[in-house]
């Protein structure tokens, strides 16, 4: 899950990172009064879930409270890159002298945790590591060891800080690590960190991303989740435990294995460029393809105002192809009037002829059986083309 920038600056300060006051706003009243509460000047913040919002215009800076209404009302509605604005973060305004950078994230491909650090901050990491790569530090951290005081002095001046910051910046990278740790982070980065013209360390703005795997040890991270912005034929198939994208195409899938259900998103989107029709989604209901879960899966794909089809492609492998066929009976009878639109099924693998003996016999007349993949993509996509 990837946090708000203001969720972030709250966690941080959480963990005794140092940041500056601010206050979420969803409306431009809102702002004025945290913008009062606050005192001086102020920046306005559009809240997206993406980089890159000072380019865009989304970070201005206002004078008084009443100014920071102004921009609040600029920037509230606002699109960036496809993210619609719908709250604001009123932060203090900080007195730049310097901009820094730093982050740590899981690495997957050397299997550890990698920080980053360089005295080039305020602008992409990608760009510094392209233009300027002496001034950015990437140490790898075993995480079975962590960071010592003084691997952290030496990753900051390996990053080319100042020598009068290096302490303080050594320490953020101490609280950071620690932070990162005890929230189960895959990512938490910097940018900027700054230094003030007093000589003050501090983090301006915050990107987080928190392990989803981890959350059952984490009940306070289900706070952080964006209700308002979550699809909420996802959010009804993350309730129901299933393996759900919502796409926008017309065509619904269904599929057992992650592997079968995007070839399948391949096939139904190569037939159904003849008839201009795309796959509506991914669903995955994975090993055990009981009637409950047919059931929960065919129910959040018809209930997609988009679809005009659906696909079910099962190969039968530990869950034979009967249990399969089953389960969508079963579906069937548990939606009753629910289920309005052409099923195209495809059964191969362990136990087909009996698992289409079954659908045959059950004679559902929203459902027809074929018996190739392609041949079902096909006739899936000219139904939803009709
Ligand atoms: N609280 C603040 N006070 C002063 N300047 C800020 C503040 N927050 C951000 N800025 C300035 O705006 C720039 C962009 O803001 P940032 O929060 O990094 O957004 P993004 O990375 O999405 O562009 C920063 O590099 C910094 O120069
Ligand atoms: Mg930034």
């Amino acid at each position: 899950m990837d946090l708000f920038e203001y969720q972030a600056r709250d966690l941080f300060e959480a963990h005794n990172i140092p940041v500056l006051g601010g206050a979420v706003a969803s409306t431009a009243a809102e702002a004025i009064n945290a913008a009062a509460t606050m005192g001086g000047k102020v920046v306005v913040k559009a809240q997206v879930k993406i980089g890159g919002r000072g380019k865009a215009g989304g970070v201005k800076l206002a004078e008084n409270a009443e100014d920071a209404g102004v921009k609040a009302e600029a920037i509230l509605g606002m699109d960036i890159k496809g993210h619609t604005v719908h709250k604001v973060m009123i932060a203090q305004a900080a007195p730049i002298a310097e901009e820094y950078y730093m982050a740590i994230l899981l690495d997957r491909a050397n299997r550890n945790f990698l920080v980053m650090a360089s005295v080039a901050g305020g602008m992409e990491i990608e760009e510094v590591a392209h233009t300027q790569p002496e001034k950015l530090a990437r140490v790898g951290i075993d995480p079975n060891v962590g960071i010592s005081h003084a691997q952290a002095i030496e990753i900051v001046k390996a990053g080319q800080f100042p020598a009068e910051v290096v302490d303080q910046v050594a320490d953020v990278l101490l609280k950071l690590w620690a932070a990162f740790v005890a929230e189960d982070a895959t990512l938490m980065e910097i940018n900027p960190l700054v230094k003030t013209e007093d000589g003050r360390i501090v983090a301006l703005d915050g990107k987080v991303t928190l392990d989803d795997n981890a959350a059952f040890r984490h009940a306070s991270h289900a706070d952080l989740e964006d209700h308002a912005s979550a699809n909420p034929l996802e959010a009804l198939a993350k309730e129901k435990h299933l393996n759900y994208v919502k796409l926008d195409g017309e065509v619904g899938i269904i599929g057992n294995g992650a592997g079968l259900v995007m070839s399948t998103l391949d096939v139904v989107a190569y037939a159904g460029e003849k008839y201009g029709v795309k796959p509506a989604n991914f669903l995955d209901i994975g090993g055990g393809a009981s009637a409950e879960v047919m059931a929960n899966g065919l129910s959040i794909i018809l209930g997609d105002p988009d679809v005009r089809s659906v696909f079910v492609n099962v190969f039968g492998g530990i869950t034979a192809c009967d249990a399969v066929a089953n389960g969508i009976v079963q579906a069937l009878e548990i939606l009753g009037s629910a289920a309005t639109k052409p099923i195209v099924v495809r059964l191969d693998g362990n136990n087909v002829l009996e698992g289409r003996r079954i659908l045959n016999e059950a004679a559902h007349p929203l459902v027809q059986q074929l018996e190739t993949m392609d041949g079902a993509a096909a006739k899936a996509a000219e139904l939803a083309a009709k």
